[in-house]
């Protein structure tokens, strides 16, 4: 009985486990690879330099976000592409979950290995 109980309760470990490793938003983090990782880096590294509220700030003032790349046209193309505007507020999600002070690190998956750069 005592067995069983914990071949359970490493079952439910595993999924859990198994559970947080795709806790992240994959479409996101995709675009932000396409869009914005030849300057920034890799989209959990560019998460990790600015604060929540930083994040939230620059997607509720975009027109902040364009000037700051006024002078990058490759920037400014990123921020007008259709997938940008189309995804917006899952960008926005993405770079708020994950931001500095989220704690939220990862391991190894398909689309990420662990590091930060
Ligand atoms: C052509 C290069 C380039 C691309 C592509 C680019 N950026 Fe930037 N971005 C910059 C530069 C340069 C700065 C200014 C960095 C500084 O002043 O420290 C910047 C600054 C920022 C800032 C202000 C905060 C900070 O880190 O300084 C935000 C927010 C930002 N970028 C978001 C984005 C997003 C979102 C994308 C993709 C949709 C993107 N950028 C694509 C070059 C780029």
């Amino acid at each position: 009985m005592k067995k069983i109980l914990i071949g359970t309760m490493v079952i439910g470990g595993f999924f859990t486990l198994s559970h947080a490793a795709e806790k992240y938003d994959t479409r996101a983090f995709r675009i932000v690879t396409k869009l914005c990782t030849s300057c920034h880096g890799t989209p959990f590294y560019m998460a990790k330099q600015l604060d929540s509220d930083d994040w939230a700030y620059f997607f509720d003032n975009e027109k902040k976000m364009m000037k700051i790349h006024k002078n990058k046209p490759k920037g400014m193309a990123s921020l007008k592409n259709k997938l940008f505007q189309n995804h917006k507020k899952r960008l926005k999600k993405f770079f708020v979950k994950n931001s500095k002070d989220s704690g939220a690190v990862h391991g190894c998956d398909a689309n990420f290995c662990g590091t930060h750069h």
